[in-house]
């Protein structure tokens, strides 16, 4: 007989933390207890990020990330603080002076430590890990780092700045470097460098945050375990930040629906290649246990994730452990039941 009562937090409490990104509605509403009784770890989805926490310069927008740490104060979950420095979902005051003319490095760096500052010190003590800066490394297999306003305007050395500051503002949290794509051996040599030349020049990284934004179709059982054991190798704590596994075979970029895009109903075809993946994730992240101490869920269930929209535009996917009406669905079981 299942144990209702036993969770994902529970079968895997020798593991890791069992994570999930929320809302300040979905800790409230009827997911609640589904995340109390399954999760000891919480994300906020977009609540942390720097565009809606901090939209203009003297204005913050507390109340909802405020509502996701008083949940996890509450209810004794974990909190990862998501995210502190990123090129998307960023304000546009940050990078443009009151007459619209680019900043100077200076500025920007001068803005970017108030606003850590001030949104790691608010939580000091709560968060116990962030995500200081999210995405920096190129998917352009020629470009190492991202081309972004941040890159622009101050060189590479936003990053490790991001980082100083953010340990200056809470000295005990642990700091991660957060990326996607990991999985391809041209883009994991990228973030296996950067972190590599952050340690050597002595900036305060403690972990890497593996996003995990995976599908039917990739990573491969080999493809997963070489990628843990490289990251393994730099003696860091790694983290699976936002795991989902798409029903559907992996595309990068955003795109229109289109006619062949019509079979979207979740079939014992998609169901069963799910459950496979979802099996040999887990087997691996156990296998690397003494690096993964944490693995976070991006959404709590089918009902509602971003692969809905993404990458094909209002196509429904069903990339969690739950399912639309929030039950536990084949795949979960082989997450939880792997002594079989
Ligand atoms: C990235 C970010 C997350 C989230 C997802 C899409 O992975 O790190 O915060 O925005 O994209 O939901």
């Amino acid at each position: 007989m299942e144990d209702a009562a036993y969770g994902l937090k529970d079968y895997y409490k020798n593991y890791f933390n069992m994570g999930v990104a929320v809302s300040a509605n979905s800790v409230k509403n009827k997911n609640a207890s589904l995340i109390l009784n399954e999760f000891n770890s919480l994300t906020a989805e977009n609540s942390m990020k720097m565009g809606p926490i901090h939209p203009a310069e003297n204005l913050y927008n507390w109340k909802d990330a405020d509502s996701i740490i008083v949940f996890a104060k509450n209810n004794n979950f974990k909190v990862r603080g998501h995210n502190l420095c990123w090129h998307q979902q960023t304000p546009k005051w940050l990078f443009i002076d009151s007459v619209g003319k680019q900043v100077s490095k200076e500025v920007l760096l001068a803005r970017l430590k108030r606003h850590i500052f001030d949104v790691v010190g608010r939580y000091k003590g709560q968060i116990y890990a962030w995500d200081v800066v999210n995405e920096a490394i190129s998917d352009a297999p020629n470009e190492y780092l991202r081309n972004s306003e941040w890159y622009q305007i101050c060189g590479e050395e936003y990053i490790s700045k991001a980082f100083e500051y953010a340990h200056e503002a809470d000295p005990d949290a642990l700091l991660f470097y957060n990326d996607y794509n990991e999985i391809s051996a041209t883009k994991r040599a990228k973030i296996i460098q950067l972190i590599k030349s952050l340690k050597k020049n002595g900036v305060p990284i403690n972990g890497v945050g593996l996003q995990g934004h995976w599908a039917v179709n990739e990573p491969s059982y080999a493809q997963l375990d070489s990628t843990l054991s490289d990251f393994s190798k730099l003696g860091l704590i790694l983290q699976i930040t936002e795991l989902d596994i798409s029903v559907y075979p992996k595309e990068h970029n955003a795109r229109e629906k289109q006619t062949i895009d019509t079979a979207t109903t979740f079939s014992k075809e998609k169901e069963a290649k799910q459950s496979a993946v979802y099996q040999y994730c887990f087997e691996l992240f156990r296998k690397y246990q003494k690096s993964i101490n944490s693995v976070t869920f991006w959404n709590v269930s089918d009902e509602h994730s971003w692969l809905d929209n993404f990458p094909v535009r209002n196509r429904k996917d069903y990339p969690l452990l739950f399912d639309t009406n929030n039950k536990r669905k084949s795949a979960y079981w082989e997450v939880a039941k792997w002594v079989k």
